[in-house]
């Protein structure tokens, strides 16, 4: 709810669970006053001020008249350079006559409904809270959206030059708020390629925190989110405020403590390597920010944002379906042949789609030719895209296509015949990432000519998905496509480029399902999300990798966008083995698919598929679109333990995954939190292992001796199904989330039967608890 209290000129925006406030100050600026748990209207509003009576030696007073007012001893919620105010700016702005100081002041506040903002991604809204501020000839327009239900407060700016002449941005974040520092450890999401969003903790001192991407994407190394969490705060204790931007390209993040111990947050597209010309009447908008708070500790900030990005971010809510996807399995190395073999074995399995992966066009049997060439490959696909999807039809199975439009070779046809539209500048050769280079988004006859491509390409078939990938970060920026004084806008202007190619492709093919990828993880933002409903986590499908880098990911994004794929024996990642059925166990909370040669299954691994699809698809709802819980963590204990539950709170599904086999371990357990009150099952998912996981040792589980890796064990290994130990229990709510439940004892070398965990280095379980309708006790 948004109100505003006319008699102490301060706004009020109230959420379920939290309340901000901001006020209007005797000299006009927007003053902030409180962002935390709900309460009630302040009637002391001066108390919640700060002021000092004098001026604080060697500062800078805002006037003569008003002395002991320093704009850098003020919370703002929007700050500029020039009149006192030394922390990182929101705007930095070039005036024509080359001065840069401005000072915003309010002039009027109104409601707008249903505000939209053109070819950019976007939150959905019914009231914006706009205010208007404006110095000498520029106004700014502030907008809040309150999101009542997930708590919630979206905000961004746009400014309007009213100058007859030129401005330039030299900086343009789309947020600032200022608060008193509360001994915050800063959350960010940091990796690489193949360790995406693992969490990482700072504590904040002095000075300034400054994290960014100069990729072009908003990339793997620092996801554009942080949260600041309060001393002792934990997953579900403690207090958080957690904020992310809804951005695909360069951004920068500011966590800034000056020397009287004020912190100042901001976010927004990158000041490096920014200019932004704007001329008479010209208006830049900038990209939103989403802001939550949670006095509950870190699970509730994440299920805040989980339920807005699911709510008004995504525009496809429907059910995901489980695909197979050819590229661990075949690489570049395939033809229609071998495709079908993995088509067919998928059907047989319970897989519902078929993505054909990199390497089905021009000449493309490695990766330094034909990006840019989005015709089938004869040889390949004799019958082209069409051929192959009506077979794969014909199977029952829906079929999705690989594309990487973004991009172009050097060695293809495109190039030969547009060299001009791959980014390079005129003094240098350009330097290549995965041998290819980019195409100029920035240039409106490169997007109409991939808009056209595309939906040529995508309406040629019965296409059911697409995974658009992008493979490398940017590098020799110019484009001759702008002019000089614009060429500061290139990263920004690429950026939406892209969004406008994807606001057409989605819009004009609605039943298609878009998967975003960048190499795995390195472009998973909300304005990738707004456009397609999931993204490709990471290209290291590795269940241990994956723990950790989908625990990280779920700290903004819920599972239905989160995609994991099963892949072989062994990682091609990192060349570790784990379990089949651990591998899917991870892999199962999000959105599932399967990566491996299916057609070379072993007849034990083809029945274990089978089933954990059975499972998948009974519990789909739950693990696309239950509330996600983190319980435990490989990161400081021996095992990770998540949870999903349905919106009633009668049925979950928990993972238990474990790092390594402790010798002589002490007896795991759980405890199951937040369910509703009643009785409860808890059954263990059948699962089977592959009785090589025993070594030498499978002659004391056999009836028969057999030779370690002799023929017959093998071939028994390959079709003998060891049933795993089976839980089933029956708890209380209130035993489920106050008592440690005993789970089996794990396998310690003396013995074992229908009792015993066998938990193998990163073995793992999931349990099924729901609500029993029958009193049992
Ligand atoms: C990178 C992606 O992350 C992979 O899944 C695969 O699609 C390759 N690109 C294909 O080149």
């Amino acid at each position: 709810m948004i109100h505003y209290n006319e008699t102490q000129k301060t706004f009020y925006l109230n959420t379920n669970n939290t309340s901000y406030v901001f006020t209007v100050n005797e000299h006009s600026h927007l003053e902030h006053i409180y962002y935390g748990s709900k309460v009630e209207e302040f009637q002391n509003i001066e108390d919640f001020k700060i002021k000092y009576e004098f001026e604080l030696g060697s500062s800078t007073s805002y006037s003569k008249e008003a002395k002991g007012y320093m704009l850098n001893n003020t919370l703002l919620e929007l700050s500029t350079y020039g009149k006192g105010d030394y922390r990182e700016p929101t705007l930095h702005i070039e005036l024509p006559d080359g001065s840069r100081t401005l000072d915003f002041k309010y002039v009027s506040h109104k409601i707008i409904k249903d505000k939209h903002i053109k070819n950019m991604p976007q939150a959905t809204k019914s009231q914006t809270l706009e205010i208007k501020l404006n110095s000498l000839e520029i106004d700014v327009f502030l907008y809040y959206t309150v999101y009542e239900e997930e708590n919630i407060i979206l905000r961004n700016l746009e400014l309007i030059n009213n100058f007859k002449e030129d401005i330039t941005l030299d900086k343009a974040l789309s947020f600032n708020l200022d608060m008193l520092n509360k001994e915050y450890t800063l959350t960010k999401l940091d990796g690489a390629w193949i360790k995406e969003r693992h969490i990482n903790d700072t504590y904040l001192t002095k000075g300034t925190i400054r994290f960014d991407s100069k990729k072009g994407v908003s990339s793997s190394d620092h996801n554009p989110f942080f949260i600041l969490k309060e001393p002792q705060t934990l997953e579900d204790y403690g207090n958080c405020m957690g904020v992310g931007l809804i951005y695909s390209g360069n951004f920068e993040a500011n966590i800034e403590i000056n020397p009287q111990n004020l912190l100042r947050l901001n976010i927004g597209i990158n000041s490096f390597d920014f200019r932004y010309t704007l001329s008479h009447q010209e208006r830049f908008i900038t990209p939103e920010t989403v802001l939550t708070y949670s006095n509950k500790g870190l699970n509730k900030l994440s299920q805040n944002f989980h339920d807005f990005i699911n709510n008004h971010i995504i525009k496809n809510k429907k059910e995901r379906p489980i695909l197979v996807n050819n590229w661990e399995a075949t690489y570049f190395d395939f033809n229609q042949k071998k495709l079908l073999a993995i088509a067919k074995k998928a059907k047989k399995l319970g897989i519902e789609l078929f993505c054909l992966d990199d390497g089905w066009f021009g000449r493309r049997n490695d990766d330094f030719s034909s990006l840019g060439d989005w015709y089938y490959n004869k040889k390949k696909l004799p019958r082209g895209v069409k051929g192959i999807c009506d077979k794969i039809n014909k199977l029952d199975l829906d079929f999705g296509i690989w594309v990487e439009p973004e991009m172009v070779n050097e060695d293809s046809d495109l190039y030969k015949e547009h060299p001009d539209w791959a980014i390079k500048t005129n003094h240098f050769t350009s330097s290549l990432g995965r041998n290819q280079l980019l195409l100029d988004l920035t240039n409106k006859d490169v997007t109409s000519y991939l808009k056209e491509t595309l939906h040529k390409l995508f309406s040629s078939a019965n296409i059911k998905y697409v995974k658009w990938d992008m493979n490398r970060n940017f590098s020799d920026i110019y484009s001759n496509n702008l002019q000089i004084k614009d060429q500061g806008k290139f990263a920004h202007l690429y950026v939406l480029g892209l969004y406008e190619i994807l606001e057409y492709l989605t819009n004009t093919f609605p039943d298609i399902l878009f998967e975003s990828c960048s190499s795995g993880g390195n472009r998973f933002d909300m304005g990738m999300l707004y456009y397609m409903p999931q993204t490709w986590t990471s290209d290291n499908t590795d269940s241990y990798e994956r723990a950790l880098i989908q625990e990280g990911t779920s700290m903004i994004y819920p599972l239905s966008t989160i995609s994991n794929h099963v892949s072989g024996d062994r990682s091609h990642q990192v060349l570790r083995h784990t379990p089949l059925e651990s591998r899917f166990n991870v892999a199962s909370f999000g959105i599932l698919g399967y990566e491996l040669d299916l057609s070379k299954l072993t007849k034990i691994d083809e029945f274990i598929i089978k089933n954990q699809i059975e499972f998948y698809k009974k519990h789909r709802a739950l693990l696309q679109y239950g509330t996600f819980t983190r319980i435990s963590s490989v990161r400081n204990k021996n095992h990770t333990i998540w949870m999903v539950t349905n919106k009633e709170r009668d049925e979950a599904l928990v993972l238990y995954f474990q790092d390594k086999a402790l010798p002589n371990p002490s007896f795991e357990t759980i405890r199951i939190p937040n369910l509703k009150e009643g009785n409860y099952k808890i059954t263990s998912r059948t699962q089977y292992m592959n009785i090589r996981t025993t070594g030498s040792l499978v002659n004391h589980v056999l009836p028969i001796k057999l030779k370690v890796n002799g023929t017959l064990l093998n071939m028994i290994a390959n079709r003998f199904k060891y049933k795993e130990d089976t839980f089933s229990k029956n708890y209380t709510s209130k035993q489920l989330q106050n008592c440690d439940l005993l789970l089996h004892h794990t396998f310690t070398g003396t013995g074992t039967n229908d009792k015993v965990m066998i938990l193998p280095d990163y073995g793992s379980r999931i349990f099924h608890i729901k609500r029993e309708q029958t009193q049992w006790n």
